[in-house]
């Protein structure tokens, strides 16, 4: 769609509000679903990423399972439509109330994250007089080379069971009755751009697999989380991940049998380039060493740059005009509500439409009503 077709649509609309782009998401979707026939990879979309239910739909459409963190993703994956069998449920502080909401539905499997929540599910599922599948979530400690605060695979992290409790844990397991070991689950972090970490994560893998062969335990499910970062610098270039090399990378190095399933989680890099947020200029203010473009979106509607100090590419679709150098910060009473600084924009002006791009992913999943802020309906285009 031309910018002066996106203006058309934005000027009827109050701002701020996020903008999704069905047709790259379906093209990104096609994409991956394609590779993973080819590798027979099964995909679960991450819905924590995007739970906008248009969005859920168009995996759900395509044959993709779902990878839920809480007790309410995995209601509103069922009720989206997803079969149940399909749905997996991560999350290393699971509450009695989530885990029998999802034994209730009947959830493919849990990864589970500690020795006290294999109990808890063994008792919960007991009482449901069922039998609970699970894969052990393991922190492999291979470093992802990303932001500190999404880093989620070294020792030092919270997530996952660490190899020298496994004997002990596996044992645990063997004396329960309602859980049913199948398989094991890694995730390593997020927006990972060095895609030899991955090579990485395959060995470690390999290694940790014949740890449980030697111990007579059949894993069947290989579940390598998600990850796969994509191009912030240039949305309009590479809007679509790298998916082929990070698919050939799991194909080459990791040890996988016949019998095996192997699966990915994939977030960020299935919906994060489709959407933008949208918003207005509501005033351009002259600073001491810099001029500030005030928009009307903030960290309440986009909080990745003020935790992550993320870029974000910004455009500004209504002007032509020369470019000048800008501090884009929104309304916020926080000096972190900042979507960038000395960004370079045609000169901008007071009703300019300001799109902060590839926020799609982690974008309107992570919006507050701080400052008692109004919130608006997303906008899907094709
Ligand atoms: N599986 C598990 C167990 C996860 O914890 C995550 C993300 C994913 C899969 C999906 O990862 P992805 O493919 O999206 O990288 N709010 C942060 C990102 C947090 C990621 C949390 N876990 C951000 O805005 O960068």
């Amino acid at each position: 769609m031309s910018n002066k077709q996106l203006i058309e649509q934005f000027e009827q609309r109050e701002t701020p509000f996020y903008h999704y782009d069905l047709g790259l998401l379906r093209k990104t979707i096609e994409k991956v679903k394609k590779l993973a026939q080819e590798y027979d990879f099964d995909i679960h979309y991450a819905v924590k990423a995007n739970s906008n239910v248009p969005i859920l739909k168009e995996f759900q459409a395509a044959g993709f399972g779902a990878d839920c963190v809480s007790g309410n993703e995995v209601s509103l994956a069922a009720e989206c439509g997803f079969p149940t069998s399909d749905i997996l449920f991560a999350g290393v502080g699971k509450t009695d109330k989530e885990i029998k909401t999802a034994l209730k539905l009947n959830i493919k499997a849990f990864n589970c994250e500690s020795s006290q929540e294999i109990e808890i599910l063994n008792g919960l599922a007991a009482e449901e007089g069922k039998v609970a599948e699970i894969s052990l979530r393991i922190n492999p400690n291979v470093d992802a080379k990303t932001h500190k605060y999404i880093t989620t695979g070294l020792d030092e992290n919270k997530f996952g069971i660490n190899h020298s409790d496994l004997p002990k844990i596996v044992e645990e397991i063997k004396a329960y009755n309602n859980i049913h070991l199948t398989g094991v689950h890694f995730h390593i972090g997020s927006q990972i751009t060095d895609l030899n970490v991955f090579k990485g994560l395959c060995l470690r893998v390999n290694e940790i697999q014949h740890w449980f062969q030697e111990q007579g335990i059949e894993i069947t499910h290989l579940n390598l989380g998600g990850g796969l970062g994509i191009d912030y610098q240039k949305p309009d270039t590479n809007s679509i991940a790298d998916f082929e090399q990070y698919f050939q990378i799991f194909s080459e190095f990791l040890e996988r049998k016949p019998e095996q399933k192997v699966h990915f989680e994939l977030g960020r890099s299935m919906v994060a380039q489709c959407g933008a947020l949208v918003s207005r200029v509501v005033f351009v203010k002259k600073g001491i060493n810099t001029d500030f473009v005030i928009v009307d979106a903030g960290m309440t509607e986009l909080l990745r740059p003020a935790l992550y100090q993320s870029y974000h590419q910004i455009d500004n679709i209504s002007s032509k005009k020369a470019p000048q150098i800008y501090d884009v910060v929104g309304p916020i009473c926080e000096s972190t509500d900042c979507f960038g600084k000395a960004m370079t924009l045609p000169e901008t002006q007071r009703g300019d439409f300001i799109l902060i791009r590839s926020a799609g992913a982690y974008g309107e999943v992570m919006t507050s009503r701080y400052n008692l802020r109004d919130q608006h309906e997303a906008l899907y285009t094709e």
